[in-house]
């Protein structure tokens, strides 16, 4: 049976979407925090086995993951420990096959936070002794309009420096975790890069969501310090501007820049460009 958890989120609920596309809804199970919420609600009348499973609750996760043969773990908390949890509760449920959405630059010495989170789970992952792969996700193109920030709203966008980005379709990315599940062979390594076809700085974002509005965008380099300031004077808990500074120093070191063929030749087709999701999302403003 393969079990998806995080079925709730964006990127799960995705997954899962395409799964039923090319699995009986009977071999699939999510692992999900609220049976109850409206998005399990949906899945269980698909015929989709809703569990309860919360990695933070290790108690919750033998159930969940009963009768596992492929788990898909999306990666939740911004911590790896009960990433880890999930992982060891995988293999003792008998999994062949732990598939897991990392990200892109992940590494321990990666700039940005979550990238050394991820570092730290792929280090558990290699230590399972069953097969195991990490989806090197793109940046999701969805969080593209939350880093441009209130320059969205104000016109000027004041950013630190920055570097190019391979922002990178959720819904792409969906399929690929689902081919991972289904026809593993199809991706390349345990680490396999996924990402959109080209990779673009802000200034370039700057430029698309002017064409998209209509109304010009202009862009100005600000140092780290002011960034900060005006991030939290803007109502960011103090907490996230590592991340969000973190996002930019690991930009402009190239961190985000590297593009892969993997996805294209998964789809079949070019991977969605950000000129695509942006303006999508900003047409829903
Ligand atoms: N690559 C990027 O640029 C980027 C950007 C944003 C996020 N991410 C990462 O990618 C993941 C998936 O993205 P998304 O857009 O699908 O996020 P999302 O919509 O917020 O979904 C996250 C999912 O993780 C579940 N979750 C949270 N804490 C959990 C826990 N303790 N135990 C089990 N499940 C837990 C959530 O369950 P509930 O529904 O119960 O909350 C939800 O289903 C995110 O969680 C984040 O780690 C990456």
């Amino acid at each position: 049976m393969i079990i998806v958890t995080g079925a709730t989120g964006q990127l799960g609920g995705a997954v899962v979407a395409h799964l039923l596309e090319h699995v009986p809804a009977r071999e699939l199970a999510v692992s999900v925090r609220d049976p109850r919420s409206d998005a399990a609600r949906r899945l269980a009348d698909r015929g989709v086995q809703v569990r309860r499973g919360d990695f933070t609750e290790p108690a919750t996760l033998p159930t969940a993951f009963a009768d596992a043969s492929r788990v898909l773990i999306v990666s939740g908390p911004a911590d790896p420990e009960p990433h880890r949890v999930a992982v060891e509760a995988a293999v003792t449920a008998g999994a062949g096959h732990i598939v897991y959405t990392a990200h892109m630059a992940t590494s321990p010495d990666s700039h940005f936070g979550p990238a050394r989170q991820h570092a730290a789970t792929e280090q558990d992952l290699a230590t399972t002794g069953i097969a195991t792969t990490s989806l090197r996700n793109g940046f999701h193109a969805s969080s593209a309009p939350f880093m441009l920030g209130a320059g969205l709203r104000t016109g000027e966008l004041r950013l630190p420096a920055d570097g190019p980005v391979a922002w990178t379709a959720q819904a792409d990315l969906a399929v690929a975790a689902a081919i991972a599940l289904t026809d593993p062979d199809r991706l390349h390594g345990t680490t396999p890069p996924l990402t959109a076809s080209r990779a673009l700085d802000m200034d370039e974002l700057a430029e698309i969501v002017s064409r998209v509005t209509g109304r010009t965008l202009t862009r100005t380099v600000i140092d780290e310090d002011e960034y900060r300031a005006e991030l939290v004077a803007g109502g960011l808990p103090e907490a996230f501007t590592p991340m969000m500074t973190g996002f930019f120093a690991a930009a402009r070191d190239g961190e985000f820049a590297t593009v892969d063929p993997m996805l294209a030749d998964l789809l079949g087709r070019e991977p969605r460009s950000i000129e695509d999701v942006l303006a999508d999302a900003l047409r829903a403003h």
